[in-house]
């Protein structure tokens, strides 16, 4: 069964972008079908891939309702991707006054050929994210293992929670995924051992597509 990964975190830099090319690149060169999705506007999964950001045919239009899914995307070395377009701005705040979270999860509707979709959030929990969360089977939370990054996971919580609730019950949070953990500071004391070493076990499970 096709999994679809979101990769999230309402902090900026903990590494979701790294997480979700490497992931793609990966499960791909293990004979996997993946589509990778930029759903961010700074574009950096999409030029990781060697894509200019300045496709005709992008996410923006994807949302907007005016491209149809398969449209949308290119073939890369590593993966398929959808690129990201500076125009995700301007979408969210449309989706966000309509109220829509389900444009992508209409859009996937069909697509089962693929063995995994991946898709890297903006740095915010968002309309963008929110249509990522509603589309999505797991979410992985990339994150550093200092105390200030701790506090950013409570948002992404409650929105998961959230849409748990009211739009995708089958949500699973697949793991905690700490990227990078620098030493013993006392900003680290108390978070690492404990959560790290539970969500990299929990992180290993649960993604081989059924
Ligand atoms: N596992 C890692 N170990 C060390 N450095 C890393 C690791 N993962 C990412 N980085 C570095 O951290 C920086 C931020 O990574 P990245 O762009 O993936 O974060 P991001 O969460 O996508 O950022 P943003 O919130 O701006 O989208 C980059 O310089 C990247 O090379
Ligand atoms: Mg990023």
């Amino acid at each position: 069964m096709r999994k679809v990964l979101v990769v999230s975190n309402e902090k900026g830099g903990t590494g979701k972008t790294t997480t979700s090319v490497n992931l793609a690149a990966v499960f791909h060169g293990f004979g996997n079908r993946v589509l990778l999705i930029d759903s961010d506007p700074q574009m950096n999964a999409t030029s990781s891939l060697g894509c200019n950001g300045r496709n005709e045919n992008n996410y923006a239009d994807l949302l907007n309702g005016v491209k149809y899914v398969r449209e949308c995307i290119l073939h890369t070395e590593y993966c398929d991707l959808i690129p990201a377009s500076a125009r995700l701005g301007v979408t969210e705040k449309i989706l966000a006054s309509m109220g829509n979270h389900y444009q992508l999860a209409e859009a996937l509707e069909d697509m089962n050929e693929y063995d995994y979709v991946i898709i890297d959030c903006p740095p915010r929990m968002d309309e963008l994210v929110r249509n990522a969360f509603v589309a999505a089977t797991d979410v992985i939370v990339p994150m550093s293992t200092s105390s200030y990054s701790m506090d950013g996971l409570m948002q992404v919580y409650s929105t998961i929670r959230m849409v748990k609730k009211y739009e995708n019950p089958g949500l699973n949070i697949n793991g905690l995924f700490p990227v990078s953990d620098r030493g013993s500071g006392k900003d680290t004391q108390g978070t690492h051992k404990g959560k790290s070493s539970h969500s990299v076990s929990k992180c290993g499970s649960g993604l081989d597509p059924e």
